[in-house]
């Protein structure tokens, strides 16, 4: 058998929100191609598209998913049994639902204090236990404080998240909603530092830190986003020593949770805050934006990384840098 180009799938969607566009499939598609490889755009609900013709695909940006949650589970499985797709399809499925806080929470990483709440009752309760009964919402981040987060377990670019006086009914109403369409709604204590615009999240390829950004604030209180939209606005910024400890410390849970092995990817989102410490806000290990076009210098990494996988399957003769036959 001959060594040809491996081919990389990039996974993607069609439907972006015209606020939240993709930056990084282009740059990945060209890094990958400049080394060689055959690169596409596969658009994640294209029936039409041969998955088994690709040797690898890698999950970008089909972040139409949450709306679409079934038919993305169902893809998952086709995909993975076509062929070969990272993040794994395992560790996807882990990383889908929110409810892995608690599991990195028991495995002693610090995340933000969160209570899961599966019907209204439950939420109404947990409610209560931030409401200082005064109405006042001033007492911010503290964990006794007045304001809350509301949002669902299963969610991507804060989607009915809202930031709430923990006695308003708007609160309880948008856990309501939450849990009567099927989901678990989830309540923090409102961390000051998200809501001034100090989240960090750090990016690890292969296990290997390669950037930090800082994300604006999201969330306007009373519910819904500041300005009406979903603008993350990326800095390239240095992570502190401990968020640096608090990432590798996630990153080792995520591995001992799942299947062992060090995601291709992986956005760790922690905040440091004054009443709790650092703590993990999530972990992105389906499709973070990993906004290379602010941190350029770590585009060639993960194509690299990509390719590697790539040469990981040992049925394939791969030769990496040969032309793509026809080109
Ligand atoms: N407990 C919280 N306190 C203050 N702001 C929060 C809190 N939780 C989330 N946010 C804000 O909402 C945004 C979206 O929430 P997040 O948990 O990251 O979900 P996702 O990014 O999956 O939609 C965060 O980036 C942050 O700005
Ligand atoms: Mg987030």
């Amino acid at each position: 058998m001959t060594a040809r180009a491996p081919r990389i799938g990039i996974v993607v969607t069609d439907a972006y929100a015209p606020d939240d566009p993709d930056p990084d499939t282009p740059l990945l598609l060209h890094a990958l191609r400049q080394r060689g490889a055959e690169a596409a755009a596969v658009v994640w609900h294209d029936e039409r598209i041969d998955l088994a013709a690709f040797d690898l695909l890698i999950l970008r940006s089909p972040w139409d998913y949450p709306d679409r949650l079934d038919e993305f589970r169902t893809w998952l499985d086709r995909a993975g049994s076509a062929t070969r797709v990272l993040n794994a399809p395992e560790t996807v499925r882990w990383n889908l639902d929110k409810r892995y806080l608690a599991e990195l929470e028991g495995a002693g990483v610090r995340v933000v204090p969160t209570v899961y709440a599966a019907s209204a009752d439950a939420a109404a309760t947990a409610l209560a236990t931030h409401d200082t009964g005064d109405g006042q919402a001033t007492d911010r981040g503290t964990g006794s404080g007045a304001r809350v987060v509301v949002k669902p377990a299963v969610s991507a670019a804060a989607r009915d998240t809202g930031l709430f006086a923990a006695s308003d009914p708007r609160a309880l109403a948008l856990a309501t909603r939450i849990v009567e369409a099927g989901g678990v709604a989830m309540i923090q204590p409102e961390i000051g530092e998200l809501t001034d615009g100090h989240e960090r999240a750090l990016y690890l390829v292969d296990g290997v830190f390669t950037h930090a950004i800082a994300k604006g604030a999201l969330l306007a209180e009373g519910g819904g986003l500041r300005g009406g939209v979903y603008v993350e606005n990326p800095v390239v910024v240095d992570a502190t020593p401990a968020e640096h400890a608090l990432a590798q410390d996630a990153l080792r849970a995520v591995r001992a949770l799942t299947d062992g092995s060090a995601p291709l990817y992986a956005r760790v989102d922690v905040v440091t805050s004054t009443a709790f410490g650092p703590c993990v806000l999530e972990v992105e290990l389906i499709e973070p934006s990993l906004n290379l076009h602010v941190a350029p210098e770590a585009i060639a990494v993960v194509a690299e990384a990509i390719l590697r996988a790539a040469g990981d399957d040992p049925d394939r003769p791969v030769s990496v840098g040969t032309a793509i036959p026809g080109s």
